[in-house]
Order: C-alpha cells, then structure tokens, then sequence
C-alpha cells in the first residue's frame, strides 16, 4: 500500500447485472470526487474493461440522475480472467496489471457476485488494491447478511405471486412460479412467504414429489381449491426443461389437478432498484470509497447486523450463502401449514 493519499480509482461491475448497480457507481464516485477529491474512472463491461484498457473518466456530473437506473451505465460481462480457455487467455492477468499501472489507479472497486469477489481476491494476490461490494439479486455472497439487488428482485417476485392468486383461484388451479436464485434459495423463500405460497422448494431443501402432491390434494379435499407452488431454479430437476415446466407434468399427472408453470426469468433483474436498495447500494458505495481512503484493502463490504462492516476477500473465495434448512421463517412457515416438500 501506498503512503501517499489516494488520487485515482477504478470502478467496475461485473457478472449478471443487478437493480441498484448505478446507485452503487454513484455512491463510490461521489464520495471519492465531494469529499476525498480523486479522480474516477469507469472501467466498461467488467474484467473486460480491465483487460483491454477499456474506460471511461467519470465526472460528477456523470453521476447524477442515474441513481434510480436499472442496469449499469459501465456495462456488466461474465468475463473471468483467470480462466484460461482460449490461446492468449493466460496474458489476461498480466495485462490487467500493466494498464493498472499504467494508468497509475490507486485501487479498484469491484462490484459484483461471488465469482466477481473470487477475481478480486486474485488480483490482491497479485499486489493490487481492490475493495468489493456485494451484489445479486440471489442474496447468495458470503460474509454478508444481504446483498443489493435481493430487494429489488423479491417485490417483483412477490408481485408476480400476488397476480397468480387471483387466477389460480378463479380457475381452481395448481399455479408453479420459478424464481432466480442460482444454487440459493433466498429469493423463493422470502417472495413465498411474502406471496403467501402454500408449498417452496428450495435447492437447500430436498422435496418429494409424492409430498409436494399430498400436499395439493390435502388441500383440495379441505375445500382450498387452488394452491400455488413456489420454486427456485436451482431444485433437483432434468436440466432439458425449467425446474417449474418438471413440477407441472408429475403434479398434473399424478393429481390429475390442472396446473399451469411461470418462469419469472429475468424481470426479476430489470429496472428501477427498491428504495431499500437504492439506500444500501449507496451505503456500500460510500462505505467502499472510505475504505480505500483510509488504505484498508483485500476487502470486501459488508452488512452485519444491521453494521456496514468489511471481511478479507481472501475468506470469501469459493463460498456461498445459502439458506439453513432451520431458517427462523422456515420454522414460523412450516407452522403456519406451509409445506417444503420434505414432509411425510
Ligand atoms: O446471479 C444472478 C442470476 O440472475 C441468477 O439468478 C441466474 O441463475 C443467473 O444469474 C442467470 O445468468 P445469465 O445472466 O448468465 O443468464
């Protein structure tokens, strides 16, 4: 770490985007132009921004109005440096160090998922200075209690779970709704029980379809008509068809209840951010700025308890945050009568 006060920083996002990353771009690069008085500059696309020398000087005037913007004024990739497939891939690392330095960058702020914090964490090893915020709408980042984007992805989620029930009950139907979440089921919890869901699967949690079935049909004999199945996209399914279009045909086939599928996809990702995480993405922004003014590198930022908080990158590497099967709201739902799949 350098001595001398910070002059210049990077700001990237990268992996699938998120509602939320342009309030989290503002809160770095306001706080590090008003009140620490450096220069930023927007690295495009993510890694591959870093890799080509690929950037934009972002003023401060760059940065207003884009709080309330869904997707991210830099652009996103999955691009992962350190993942060596094609010839020259191995010079990625390399390169990124160079225009690193040639642009004299004083530290990297890198927004993004668990792959995006694996990256980070290489490029410390390397000897760069970088500091990571959390984002996905899956809640799934290790070290934090919550990520930005999760917010956002669970009011359309639970909307679009509201608007099934009407249907569902007018034509006395099953009605499965998959939601994202990747291996983690955070999202098809919170937006089930928020929605009212009568059966959530999760990956966390393996289900029975026998169970799933007695489920609907002890409903159906207690005179509940129509019920509606909540599912992330991660479960154990036949990975040739949607985990929902999987539950339609053996719930259909062995109840002989007519049932419907939705595969929310990525509206969940799109548009305007919540205002929960507008003010947390602009909370880890200013927190991630902070941390490279005071030198405090190979970090990532986080919420614990309710306290911004940093943890080293390097503990972070290869976990996720997944859901306890002994989660308070599993707990308090399945006393309620709502079912997981794993009853019986
Ligand atoms: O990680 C966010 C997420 O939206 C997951 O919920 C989903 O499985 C995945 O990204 C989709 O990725 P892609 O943008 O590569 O299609």
């Amino acid at each position: 770490m350098s001595s001398s006060k910070p002059k210049r920083i990077g700001i990237l996002t990268a992996g699938g985007d998120c509602p939320g990353l342009n309030a989290a771009i503002r809160g770095v690069g306001k706080t590090a132009i008003v009140e620490y008085g450096m220069e930023v500059i927007g690295f495009t696309a993510g890694y591959a921004g870093l890799i080509q020398k690929d950037y934009m000087l972002l003023k401060e005037s760059d940065l207003s109005g884009i709080l309330t913007l869904g997707g991210t004024i830099l652009g996103t990739s999955r691009e992962k440096p350190y993942r060596f497939v094609n010839e020259g891939d191995s010079d990625k690392p390399e390169l990124i160090k160079q225009n690193y330095h040639e642009l004299e960058l004083d530290a990297v702020v890198c927004i993004g998922g668990n792959g995006t914090m694996k990256t980070a964490d290489r490029l410390r090893k390397e000897g760069l200075n970088v500091v990571g915020i959390p984002k996905t709408i899956d809640n799934d980042v290790w070290g934090t209690d919550i990520t930005f984007g999760f917010d956002s992805a669970l009011q359309i989620a639970t909307e679009a779970i509201d608007r099934l029930h009407t249907t569902a009950n007018s034509h006395q139907r099953v009605m499965i709704i998959e939601v994202m979440g990747h291996h983690a089921g955070w999202i098809a919890l919170y937006a089930g029980m928020a929605g009212g869901g009568d059966i959530i699967l999760l990956p966390e949690i393996p289900y029975n379809i026998r169970s799933v079935c007695k489920k609907i049909e002890e409903r159906y004999e207690s005179k509940k008509p129509y019920s509606i199945v909540v599912v992330a996209e991660g479960i154990d399914h036949p990975k040739k068809m949607s985990a929902a279009s999987h539950l339609a045909e053996a719930i259909q086939t062995y109840t002989e209840i007519e049932t419907r599928e939705t595969v929310l996809g990525y509206v969940q990702r799109g548009g305007s951010p919540s205002p929960m995480d507008r003010i947390l993405a602009t909370r880890y922004g200013a927190f991630a700025t902070q941390c490279i003014a005071d030198g405090n590198f190979g970090t990532m930022v986080a919420m614990k308890n309710n306290q911004l908080t940093t943890v080293p990158l390097e503990e972070i590497s290869d976990k996720l945050s997944l859901v306890d099967k002994d989660h308070p709201l599993i707990l308090k739902a399945r006393r309620m009568g709502v079912a997981f799949g794993d009853e019986y």
